[in-house]
This record gives structure tokens, sequence and C-alpha cells, in this order.
């Protein structure tokens, strides 16, 4: 019989729930036992480290669509990689990270993260030499390599869509603008994929080039005086500072265009799983639980161009996205994916009559 772990780490998001149910309920159809660590990597650092065992009986199905993680992703200011970074702890994390694993006796661990947790488990994954480490990739943002999606990314297109197709009925009523800011960091999949669903009149994200006199001439041609403008927050204007948002209300207002600003901010996140995100929950937690039974280690469950969910190695996985380094901590580097040129969102966007910047 083995013992599998299971953890949430980084930004929490929708369908954590689902792939948390669904791998309890796969491990105990194959006679497995489950334990849940408490707040990632924190749990793992407390001494005794913080778990309890998952079953069938407490994990029930109508808990599993519900937003957030039963197991939490962590506390702010606590023992992460970036204080142990920052501190010159990094030896001494690692250390009681590998010591609770092998106090725990885990013959697996499973990784529910972003990029960031992901790149920081290959960079450290030494801790792991004890056990078999599959990861599955979670974020809103949608800017992981390799992966045609990642677990939540479908209901927070979902969430934002539905905020803007709310917020049009008072633009309407008012003849006025919503400039709507969108989370995603510096990737804008989700302002790209939300602002093409609720029918933005344009949007901007930090992948493409844009000018502010073609967005205003977009908008007073418009033949609507009301509608969103999405704006991904990553987004710069050079010369300005402060939330893009604000940036993109303050030149639309000069240029006489009534309009207010909107922020969703951690709504995003929120909201019950949608059907695609517990599908694809499901999917890759059969498949965590099959690469274990495969003995396999070291690898990453993603929905592939065939939409097949298989594994690569978290080696593949670093070395196909762009390395950036995060600006708090540059020793700390992620591997990230981004809207490309020919992401066909973008041309169906233009060819819509979307402003959507300088696309080639
Ligand atoms: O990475 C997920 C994400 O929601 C980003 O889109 C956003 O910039 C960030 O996390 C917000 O982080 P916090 O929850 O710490 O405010």
């Amino acid at each position: 019989m083995k013992k599998i772990g299971i953890l949430t780490t980084g930004g929490d998001c929708s369908g954590l729930n689902t792939a948390i149910y669904r791998i309890v309920h796969g491990a105990a159809l194959r006679g497995w036992r489950v334990f849940g660590i408490l707040d990632g990597t924190d749990g793992l650092f407390a001494m005794p480290p913080h778990c309890l065992e998952l079953t069938t009986d407490t994990l029930t199905l109508e808990y599993s669509h519900l937003a957030g993680s039963f197991l939490h992703n962590g506390h702010a200011g606590s023992m992460n990689f970036e204080t142990a970074i920052e501190t010159g702890k990094v030896a001494k994390f690692n250390r009681r990270l590998r010591e609770s694993l092998r106090d725990m006796e885990l013959d697996a661990l499973i990784l529910i993260g972003g990029n960031g947790s992901t790149s920081l488990a290959w960079a450290h994954h030494e801790i792991y030499r004890d056990l078999q480490l599959i990861c599955m990739p979670k974020t809103i943002d949608m800017d992981m390599p390799l992966t045609m999606r990642t677990i939540g990314f479908d209901t927070a297109v979902e969430q934002l869509t539905k905020f803007c197709d709310q917020l049009l009925m008072t633009a309407r009523s008012h003849h006025r603008w919503f400039v709507v800011q969108s989370m995603g960091r510096d990737c804008g999949q989700l302002a790209l994929n939300a602002g093409l669903a609720c029918g933005a009149s344009a949007i901007l994200i930090p992948e493409i080039k844009f000018d502010v006199d073609a967005l205003i001439e977009h908008i007073n041609d418009s033949p609507t005086d009301y509608g969103i403008v999405m704006v991904s927050e990553g987004i710069k204007l050079r010369g300005h500072s402060g939330r893009p948002a604000d940036m993109i209300s303050r030149k639309l207002t000069s240029a006489g265009i009534s309009n207010r600003t909107a922020y969703p901010e951690h709504y995003m996140r929120a909201g019950d799983t949608v059907a695609t995100d517990r599908i694809l929950a499901t999917r890759m937690a059969d498949c965590a639980l099959n690469a274990i039974e495969n003995n396999e280690t070291y690898v990453m469950t993603i929905l592939d161009e065939d939409n097949q969910v298989r594994t690569v190695s978290l080696a593949d996985f670093v070395s196909a996205g762009k390395l950036v380094a995060d600006p708090n901590v540059p020793e700390l580097k992620t591997s990230n994916a981004y809207v490309t040129d020919d992401d066909p969102l973008l041309q169906v966007a233009r060819d819509m009559g979307v402003y959507i910047g300088e696309i080639k």
C-alpha cells in the first residue's frame, strides 16, 4: 500500500478542491492512503509537519466544486523559498522539507502549483529525492509552458466575463466606458480570453504594443457610446505610473471619453469551479496517480496539443519556458509562457473589430 501526500502552493484558484477530491478517491480505489499537507511548504517546514489524513468519508463530492483549497496555500510572512533565499537559509529550509517528507514516510508527493512552485521544485529537486514527485499545473494566469490549460484558468475567465457582463448594463445606462483591470501578472491570456468572451471593444495585454491615440480613435469610432476596455495588470505606459486601468482611464478622460475603472481582483480566483476545470482537474489527477503507479518522478501533468493529458519531465518544463527572475528575489527564476503572435485569438479579436494593439 502506498502513502501519498498532496500540497497546494502559490496563489489559490478554483479547481484545487476538485483535484484534491479526485486524487483521494482515485487513490482509495487503488488501496492507497493520502495525507494532505497544510499550507504548502509552510506545513512541511513545521516540526512536526502539519498534515491530516484525507479519506473518502471526510472529503465528499458536494464540496469539491468550491473555490480555494481545503489544504490552504500558505501564510504570508512565514518561512518559504523566497524568505529562505533572502535570509541565506536555503540549506536549512531544504533540509527541513526533506526530513518532514521522510518522517511522513511518503512514497509520493503530488504538488499542485503554478510556474513559481514548479520551477522551484525542479531547482531544489534534491528535497524530493527519497520519493516520487509529481506536479500538477494550476494558475489563473495560464503562464506555464507546455500545457494548453492550467487548472483554474477557465473558471477565472468565467468569473471575469460575468463581472464584465454585469458592468455593461450600467455602462449603457450612463453612456460610459468601463476600464476593467484583469489579473495575470505579465501574461495576457486571462485578459485576452475574458475580453473576447465579454465582447470588450479593446483588449490591452503586456505582450502587444499599443498606441493610446489609436485606442482613443477606436473608441470614438465605436458604434456604441459604452463598452468595456479590458486592461491586463501587466501593461506599461511609458512616462506613466500607477495602476494600469487608472492610467488608461486618465487618458480616456483627457480625450473627453466618459469612463470609470473597475477592479475585479480576487473575485477572479473565486467562484464555483466550471465544468471544464473540473474535467481538467479530474484528468490530471488520474494522470498523476497513473504516473505514481508507473514509478515516474520529477514530472508534471500537461494537456498537450492533441488534447491528451500526459506527463513531461520537470527539466523539459523549465527549459521550454522563458526564464524570468523574480523582481524581489533575482536568484529565483521561473519558467514562463506568454501570448505569442500566432495565438489564434489575436486574429479573431482583430477580425471582430476589437482594438488589440499593434499586432503584425
Ligand atoms: O498568480 C496569480 C495571481 O492571482 C496574479 O494574477 C496576481 O497578480 C497575483 O496572483 C495576486 O497575488 P496576491 O493574492 O498575493 O494579491
